[in-house]
């Protein structure tokens, strides 16, 4: 990031997506003026447009591109040039009907939309590199070009193809995973049901079984491994196409917690992190998930600056309600995401369209025009983010808490055939997440193989996959002095989703000091009352506490008396075990008693007010985002970089934000 920060001039990046291909050229002088008024300094162009950079597969037209790319670099705006590759034209399937996209009944998925490509298809690939290395010869040297947009949101839309091509390319990986079959038989449990293959063309993908039947597991598990890493390949190969003319920095475009997608073994391929971010209006605690994938984002940049590529100024346009944003959620959306790391904040997309699929999507230029609360808002968010340029580079201060929240075993923990279907690791972890931003804890979400190191918390929610190598670092961790926290359905399988047999929870059984027997699900909207913190929903469990000490356990039914919660000290650390999804009230109390010693950003700000501190050369800020009704006092001391007042205690008024740089 730390490059293209330089190359706007030491600014906070501020833009959109800009499509000016939807708009006749007479539109793109008023799109410059207006951007400058704005205080747009980076725009990403080209997404979508390989249909009109290359109109018959072969013939090459930049003649447009090249109107445009000037037009900005005269404006003084820099460019996040795209590969264009995003979705092929027509054309392409035509030639090539073999890369169409299959889904699990066997259902070719016809042309019409955007990505409709099967990700094996090596013709797809080829496409793309000869695009690319036409695009990127010709504009590595454009003055506006800063860095390069990848693609776009791969996957989103093609993430998993069950295609013959898809299945050999499938058994390749799986036959450079497993070297023999008899290896394979042995990960995917084969000898159950009669599935012991003799030879990989007997192997496909995981297509639509026998009725009301399940699929392998391990075939499950490692499908879902492969396809990630099919199209991190198309990743791969195409930014090696941009690095054989260019040295400019590129990313790609993340989702966040895109359940396809491991984007933990995605980031050595691209210079920066970059991430998309939709509110889903209809979740309450939207703010905080807003929160959460930030967190993500910065921990998979490895707490280096990240950049925000595209948020909404408004309401989208693919949710059933498209809620509009309230007054002021813009701004504090967009704060949000820079005061967790990102050095930039920008749209999809610039101007709102006129026709095709996303014309209802809010964009910076609504189609009321700039005689618009929408206008206005965009104009004053540039100049909060120009005047707020010196915290660039800076990086958010050491988290106290770390969510570990790893892909595998997301996907391992949440097929069928399991205990409940109302297990869901996203929503344990999110639960840990809200009970840290409600306190303003610094929180990092990592993977179980990064460091430890700095963390007084570990928190493993429903961490359901796990290897021994990594039950020993937890272990050495606690012996350290560190606190960990595990929930039930932790620790249950090794890496080929095989149980840890001997009592759950198999691996981490030791370390947490219990044993348990049997799980004991709960019925739809149960609650199960504890003889402390309150009640448990989802899960309950029948075994005993060796070693730890019981601090809660279930006060009726027939695990009356079996351990809930627990606690063991072990060397200079705690190891606590949650044996049940905790209520948010009980889940409150508890964390309460966790992170007694972990010290908030700011302290005594009320819940719904969050501050996060930034940290670099230059000094320290202090972002304060009241998401409440009510004006707060922060007690920090310095100057707000927004309101430009001195001092402190500083009053933000309900709904706003202050940017503090501490004395
Ligand atoms: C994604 C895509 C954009 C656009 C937006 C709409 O983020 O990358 O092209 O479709 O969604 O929200």
């Amino acid at each position: 990031m730390e490059q293209v920060t330089r190359a706007l001039g030491g600014r906070i990046a501020y833009g959109a997506d800009y499509n000016p291909e939807q708009w006749p050229e007479e539109v793109w002088d008023e799109d410059v003026r207006l951007m400058q008024e704005a205080g747009v300094n980076l725009v990403s162009v080209g997404i979508f447009s390989w249909a009109l950079l290359e109109p018959t597969p072969g013939d090459h037209d930049f003649g447009w591109l090249d109107r445009v790319l000037d037009k900005l670099h005269a404006g003084g705006i820099a460019v996040d040039l795209a590969t264009a590759t995003a979705s092929p034209p027509p054309w392409f399937l035509e030639r090539h009907p073999e890369a169409t996209l299959v889904d699990q009944v066997g259902n070719r998925r016809a042309f019409g939309a955007r990505q409709a490509y099967c990700p094996s298809s090596t013709a797809y690939r080829d496409a793309a590199t000869t695009l690319i290395t036409e695009l990127v010869k010709r504009y590595d040297e454009h003055p506006a070009v800063v860095m390069w947009h990848v693609n776009n949101e791969y996957g989103c839309h093609n993430d998993h193809c069950f295609c013959d091509a898809s299945a050999v390319a499938f058994r390749r990986w799986l036959a450079d995973r497993y070297g023999a079959i008899e290896k394979l038989n042995e990960a995917w449990a084969t000898a159950f049901w009669s599935q012991r293959y003799t030879s990989w063309e007997q192997i496909g993908p995981p297509r639509q079984v026998s009725y009301g039947n399940f699929a392998n597991p391990g075939q499950q598990l490692d499908w879902w491994r492969f396809c990630s890493d099919e199209i991190r390949e198309i990743f791969r190969v195409e930014a090696a196409a941009v690095r054989a003319h260019s040295d400019k920095p590129l990313t790609t475009n993340f989702m966040g917690f895109r359940k396809s997608l491991d984007y933990r073994s995605w980031v050595d391929v691209e210079d920066l992190v970059s991430n998309d971010h939709y509110l889903i209006a209809d979740d309450e605690d939207r703010t905080q998930q807003l929160a959460m994938t930030a967190d993500l984002t910065r921990s998979l940049a490895h707490g280096e600056p990240w950049l925000l590529m595209e948020h909404s100024t408004s309401a989208v346009n693919w949710q059933p309600r498209n809620i509009a944003k309230t007054t002021g959620e813009m701004r504090r959306n967009s704060f949000q995401h820079v005061a967790r790391g990102a050095d930039g904040a920008l749209f999809f997309q610039w101007r709102a369209s006129r026709g095709g699929a996303e014309k209802f999507h809010s964009a910076m230029v609504p189609h009321a025009g700039t005689e618009s609360r929408l206008w206005r808002d965009v104009v004053r968010l540039g100049a909060d983010l120009s005047a707020i340029a010196e915290v660039s580079g800076t990086k958010v201060a050491q988290a106290g808490v770390a969510i570990c929240f790893d892909w595998e075993s997301w996907w391992a923990a949440t097929f069928d055939s399991h205990p409940s279907v109302d297990v869901d690791p996203m929503a344990t972890a999110r639960a840990w997440h809200k009970a840290c931003w409600a306190r303003n804890l610094g929180v990092d979400i990592i993977g179980v193989t990064d460091p430890l190191d700095g963390y007084e918390v570990v928190v493993l929610p429903v961490q359901y996959l796990l290897s021994d190598e990594a039950v020993a670092r937890f272990t050495a961790f606690v012996e350290a002095g560190g606190t960990l926290v595990a929930t039930y359905f932790s620790g249950i399988v090794d890496e080929h989703d095989h149980i840890r047999l001997g009592g759950y929870p198999g691996g981490l059984s030791d370390l947490l000091g219990v044993r348990i027997e049997e799980f004991c699900p709960l019925p739809e909207g149960d609650e199960i009352p504890l003889t402390s913190y309150g009640s448990g929903t989802i899960w309950s469990e029948r075994g005993r506490a060796v070693g730890a000490d019981v601090v809660a356990a279930y006060a009726t039914g027939d695990c009356a008396g079996d351990p809930a919660v627990t606690r063991r000290r072990v060397g200079r650390g705690t190891a606590w075990y949650v044996g049940t999804e905790l209520t948010p009230e009980a889940l409150d109390t508890l964390a309460t008693q966790v992170f007694t010693t972990t010290k908030p950003v700011v302290g005594g700000l009320p819940e719904g007010v969050e501050a996060i501190r930034r940290v670099g050369e230059q000094g320290t800020y202090v972002f304060v985002i009241n998401h409440t009704h009510e004006a707060v006092i922060v007690p920090v001391r310095g100057t707000d970089l927004l309101s430009g007042n001195d001092g402190g205690p500083h009053v933000v008024r309900a709904g706003q934000v202050a940017v503090i740089r501490e004395e």
